[in-house]
Parts: structure tokens; sequence; C-alpha cells
């Protein structure tokens, strides 16, 4: 079995964004910026935040992150988004989630510029990437998405499962191996057999938020298993896989921690360069 290294991968990806952030400082005299917006003071975020921030540095971006307290007014918020627009220093602005309930999550993704979403998750950017156009790519799928080219480059007529039909997982990750033309499957709480959807798969994909669900007996060998559950038990951080048993049957299949996690910081950085890129084109 092969277990896929997303700690390794990441810090391969930031190496080479390393790079080509050196190419653009020498070319524009100016690197792109990432802005995050941490709303309140859930410890998660906050670690999530920290990480984007130092990873960001690390590759040479120019990294910022604002801070507001819960008790934030919604229209403080949209306002300093529509100054970040603005901001020709600024090529990304990611608004981490989730937000407190008297703001609205919807306006303020829509309040981004499409041009500076490097979440991905404007309408306009889920548009382009279910037509197949030009778009950011949600990162923690694009990250899944990577990692299963490190293992299969060819996906041509691979049958895909995706478990959970999130717009943050399982909807963009859908579009990304349709691309690659594989027969996609989105299952979800009311798919009446998943096991049996599961064994058909060659790749299996797991965001759902549900710890080990994904059993040994529903992986067949040679299947590729992403797991991007993170979920908080008695016995620690497990993943949406029962990572013992899949791992003897599987062909591939990434841990819980060290698999999709780093991988999802590092394509946060892919695509606030993408978006500097799009702009000076
Ligand atoms: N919170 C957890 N994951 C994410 C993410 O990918 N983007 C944002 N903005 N917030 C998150």
């Amino acid at each position: 079995m092969i277990l896929i290294d997303g700690k390794k991968a990441a810090a391969e990806l930031r190496q080479e964004l390393k790079h080509e952030v050196t190419g653009l400082k020498a070319k524009y005299n100016k690197v792109p910026g990432l802005t995050v917006i941490l709303i309140g003071d859930l410890t998660p975020s906050q670690i999530y935040v920290r990480n984007k921030e130092k990873s960001a540095n690390e590759v040479g971006l120019k990294s910022e992150v604002i801070k507001y307290p819960d008790s934030v007014e919604e229209k403080t918020v949209l306002e300093k988004i529509e100054q970040l627009n603005a901001d020709e220093t600024v090529s990304g602005i990611l608004v981490q989630l989730p937000l407190p309930k008297h703001i609205d999550k919807q306006k303020v993704i829509e309040t981004i510029l499409p041009s500076k979403d490097v979440d991905g998750f404007h309408p306009m950017n889920v548009g382009n990437l279910s037509s197949g156009y030009e778009s950011s790519v949600p990162c923690t799928p694009l990250g899944c998405y990577l990692l299963i080219k490190k293992v299969e480059p060819n996906l041509s007529g691979k049958k895909a499962v995706i478990v959970g039909r999130s717009n943050l997982n399982g909807k963009p990750m859908t579009q990304l191996l349709l691309k690659e033309n594989c027969t996609v499957t989105i299952t979800h709480s009311k798919t009446k057999d998943l096991k049996a959807e599961c064994l058909e798969a060659d790749i299996i994909v797991a965001a759902v938020g549900i710890p080990e669900l994904v059993k040994g007996d529903w992986v067949k060998k040679d299947t590729i298993v992403i797991d991007v559950g993170i979920n908080k038990t008695e016995n620690g951080i497990v993943g949406d896989v029962a990572f013992d048993e899949v791992s003897k049957n599987a062909k591939a299949l990434t841990p819980v921690p060290g698999g999709v996690g780093p991988m999802t910081i590092a394509c946060l950085l892919k695509n606030t360069i993408e978006c500097f890129k799009r702009l000076h084109k």
C-alpha cells in the first residue's frame, strides 16, 4: 500500500511556488499578496490562519491577517473587503469560515472580487469551474486532486466515488475529476447503499465528516482512497476512513493528519499566485 505523504507533497509544492514567486518578483518587481480576514476567537480557525500566514511567508508572498472580534458588524467586514478589492497589492482575499451567525456568509463571499477569490467560493468561480473555464478552484479538493494525480497520472475512464456533497469539497471535487474524464458518483447521507457504491470505485474521496465511516470491506484492491475528514473523537483526531482496515485493502491512502491538510494550505498559496498571474497577464 502506498501511504500518500501529504506533508512531503506540500513541501515540494511550496518549493516550486517559492521559485515561481522569485521569478515573478524579478519580472514585475512585486510579489503576490494574500490577505486573510479572521473573525472571532475559534481555536481551530486561529490555528489554520496562523499556518496559512507562516506558509505564505515561507514562499515569499506578502501576507496580512486582519482580525475582528466576534461582535464585528457585517458592514465593517464588507467595507474592508471592498477596500481590499481595490488594493493593487492584494492578489487574494480569504475570509476564514465559519462566521458568526449575524454575518451573512454568502454576502461576504459575493463581495470578494471573483479575480481575488482564492477560495473559489464565489458563484462566478463555481460556475466557471463547472463549465470547464478558467477559475479559482477550492483549495481542499485541488489538494486532493494533486495527490490523486501523483499516484495515478492518467485518470481517464476511472470510476470515482465522492462521499459527501458539500460546496467546499464534494461538488468541486466532482468537477475536477470529470475534467479528467472520470466517471463520477456523488454519494451522501440519503444514498441507499454506500458500501456497494464504494466497492465500485477506483478512487474514493471521503469528505463527509463522519469518523471512520469508510470501512475496510468497502474498498476493493487497487483503489486510491483520499480522506478529507478531520473529526475530533475520544481517541483523538480521526478521518472519515477507518485507516487501519482500509490500509490493508487499498492501493493508496492518505493519513490523517499529514495527508490532505498540508496540501490545502499549499494550494491556497498556489491560488494566490494564480490570481496574481491572471491579473498581470
Ligand atoms: N474554514 C475551513 N476550511 C476553510 C477554507 O477552505 N476556506 C475558508 N475560507 N475557511 C475555511
